[in-house]
């Protein structure tokens, strides 16, 4: 059960989700400070510790740049400011003013706090949300800001929420980093004095950072410890700021932009903040990441109860040489494997013969689709597949009809460079025309070529983000950016309800909580290489579920990498998520492609497990050891172990897997042999599952119990 409780005497909030509580309260100054973000507490227990800041030991401290709830830029504070304001007169300082608090109930099973403040001058109002759950531990936070005065405001910082962590003798940090093909690779380490920056400012979530932290005592494991997280519900340019403080204290700030762009707030507007997300978890990382998956899949997730289709993509198999006879051969072939959602990637298009031309030119190109769209779909159709297409709506090609007639569309600086990546510009979709011209070819093509899945992709970072009509305020590009591409693709599912959408930009550039909630999955990474894969997806699940993230089987040597892995093993890699396929199934051998046909059959009969069971990392991909990862049933009834070993060096002692979350009075019979292990003995002993000799060794388990 989620309640939010008052103490009146001491002015204590209490946040309390199913296994956790949260406190705050506003203290003499009127500023809304942190108490208590951790196992369950009683409002008696939390009254315990309720105390007024101590004035500072020397005039060069102020006040503790760490417990605020919102820490801003104003008074003796001296550490990163969440809110950072500019009034008209110059004035920098906010000084809170409470104006009074609200509760609610926004949706049946859960509760919202909102704390109403003022600047004690000026008239711009700051309200913090806290939203809890029955069915979660995950807190909500965000701010909205209002001016309600004749000036405006300009807002220089204006973060979602800042979080404090417990006083603990040490603090260990774990997030991701990367780079292009290569996203998501775990990182964790002893969290140093000062202030850690994570960011992007690119405009996009970035393939280099995520905008997620997990912090513990540095004590915590798989298993076991108090972890704390969130995660950041926003897709463009983003700041966590870590810090721990001199005396040892840990606490973090995190919102929408980067430093540099201020949002101006003009009389009358309002700014909402991007969702933050915060999570306390006992049972280590492990528990942790189970949790977000749960949360996501119950509270971010557009449809989350669906079984997400296998799918094939072509880009990998043709590039961007398509045209109506070739997609309907791989389409025949794709069927004939069990594929049920079948891709057009890049190159439909306009003169989209390479990286050089045709973004922005959304229509079939007439010498490769001389019919349109229309034959193709219908034959995907008759297959008995859904359709799908790859768009890159923000973009567009210097070479297209699109950016000769309309140059002022992108986003660029009078007279300066309007630099190119991949040949290509970005499209100023803060501009209302302009995403109401994306919006428009968009429901056009979905409705009139019976179009069931988009792989919206992003390909490259925002440079030059200039609005050169906007003068003075045209920073607000980097957030009207966001929302405009987001009611974007809101409408079009409106318009569309049966239209599934997968996030893209170039790979893992764009996979957060803001856009999972109005897509149906990500597309994790470039890099196809199974092998590389394994490190990708175990930081991808860290936060985000199995069910969101996209894996293919692409062709060896892998195009990237060179390297060439068995097809099993790349099967056994994608069936750790949503399974595609992306190989040139024209160049697939007879044997190849029956024993595709056999491992996506095997995916179908587990692949609800992936998607809908919880996850347990039984062994990271960390060195020659097998990797291994488990999906069980919510009931119990069945669990799936996924089991991938790069090299077997001799003489290396096995190592049995012992498995999570079973039942420990049940038996279970493995589907494939039909031995049956108990429980206890899984679960305690482990067990060791076969693997051919040699590398690239690979398994998939399905234990069902036994009745
Ligand atoms: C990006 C995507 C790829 C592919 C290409 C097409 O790189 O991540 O999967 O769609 O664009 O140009």
């Amino acid at each position: 059960m989620s309640v939010i409780a008052f103490a009146s005497d001491t002015g204590v909030w209490l946040l309390s989700t199913p296994r956790t509580s949260y406190a705050l309260r506003i203290d003499a100054t009127g500023a809304p400070c942190h108490l208590a973000w951790g196992p369950a507490l009683t409002l008696e227990e939390v009254q315990e510790f309720v105390t007024e800041p101590a004035p500072p030991p020397s005039s060069f401290e102020g006040r503790p740049s760490v417990g605020d709830e919102l820490p801003v830029d104003g008074g003796p504070r001296y550490g990163p400011p969440s809110l950072q304001v500019r009034f008209a007169d110059g004035t920098r300082a906010f000084e809170w003013q409470a104006t009074g608090h609200r509760v609610h109930e926004p949706a049946p099973g859960s509760a919202e706090l909102v704390l109403d403040f003022r600047d004690r001058l000026h008239p711009l109002r700051v309200a913090l949300h806290y939203r809890v759950h029955d069915d979660s531990d995950v807190i909500e936070r965000w701010t909205v800001l209002r001016n309600d005065g004749d000036a405006p405001v300009a807002l220089q910082r204006a973060d979602s929420a800042a979080w404090t962590l417990p006083f603990r003798e040490d603090y260990r940090l774990s997030h991701v980093t990367g780079q292009w093909s290569a996203e998501t690779q775990l990182r964790r380490d002893v969290l140093p004095f000062g202030e850690t920056v994570l960011t992007s400012r690119r405009g996009i979530t970035s393939h280099h950072a995520n905008p997620w932290v997990m912090l513990d005592a540095g004590d915590a494991t798989e298993d076991h410890g108090q972890v704390w997280s969130a995660a950041l519900a926003w897709s463009g340019s983003w700041r966590i700021t870590v810090q721990r403080t001199p005396d040892g204290r840990a606490g973090f700030t995190a919102g929408a932009g980067h430093e540099g762009p201020y949002l101006p707030l003009g009389p009358g507007q309002e700014y909402t903040t991007p969702v933050h997300a915060g999570l306390y978890c006992e049972g280590g990382f492990g528990a942790a990441s189970r949790a977000w998956h749960a949360y996501t899949l119950a509270h971010v997730l557009p449809h989350p109860q669906e079984i997400r289709p296998v799918l094939y993509n072509s880009w990998e198999a043709t590039g961007f040489d398509v045209d109506e006879a070739g997609q309907k051969a791989l389409a025949a072939r794709a069927a004939a494997l069990g594929v049920e959602l079948y891709v057009m990637d890049d190159g439909w298009f306009g003169a989209r013969r390479s990286e050089a031309a045709g973004l922005g030119d959304w229509v079939p190109a007439p010498d490769r689709f001389p019919g349109g769209l229309a034959p193709l779909a219908e034959e995907v159709h008759r297959l008995g597949m859904r359709f799908g297409l790859w768009v890159e709506p923000e973009m567009v090609s210097p070479d297209s009809d699109l950016y000769r007639k309309q140059p002022d569309w992108v986003l660029h600086f009078p007279h300066r460079t309007r630099t190119e990546l991949r040949n290509q510009l970005v499209l100023n979709f803060a501009r209302r025309d302009v995403a109401e011209w994306a919006y428009g070819w968009l429901t056009r093509l979905v409705g009139d070529h019976g179009i069931d899945f988009l792989k919206w992709d992003m390909n490259r970072a925002i440079s030059e983000a200039g609005w050169p009509d906007r003068g003075e305020g045209a920073d607000e590009v980097w957030t009207t950016y966001v929302h405009h591409l987001y009611d974007v693709v809101d409408r079009l599912r409106a318009d569309h309800p049966h239209l599934r959408i997968e996030a893209c930009s170039g790979g893992g550039g764009r996979v957060d909580l803001g856009i999972l909630s109005r897509t149906d999955q990500a597309w994790p990474s470039d890099n196809t290489d199974a092998a590389d894969r394994v490190a990708i997806q175990h930081g991808y699940g860290q936060i985000y579920p199995a069910r969101t993230m996209a894996a293919w089987v692409t062709d060896v040597p892998n195009q990237l990498t060179g390297r060439s892995v068995p097809l099993r093993f790349r099967f056994h890699v994608a069936m750790a998520g949503v399974l595609g396929i992306g190989g040139d199934l024209s160049h697939w051998s007879d044997a190849e492609l029956a024993e595709g046909a056999g491992l996506v059959a095997e995916y179908k009969r587990v692949r609800h497990l992936v998607q809908h069971g919880t996850q347990h990392r039984l062994r990271a991909p960390v060195d020659d050891g097998p990797a291994a990862t488990q999906y069980v049933a919510a009931d119990g009834s069945e669990t799936l172990l996924l089991v991938w070993q790069r090299t077997s060096p001799h003489g290396r002692p096995s190592r049995p897997l012992r498995l999570a979350g079973l039942d420990p009075a049940a038996r279970y019979r493995e589907a494939r042999t039909g031995t049956v292990y108990s429980a206890t003995v899984l679960r305690e002993y482990g067990m060791q599952p076969e693997l051919p000799p040699g590398d690239w060794a690979s398994a998939a388990v399905h234990l069902i119990r036994v009745p």
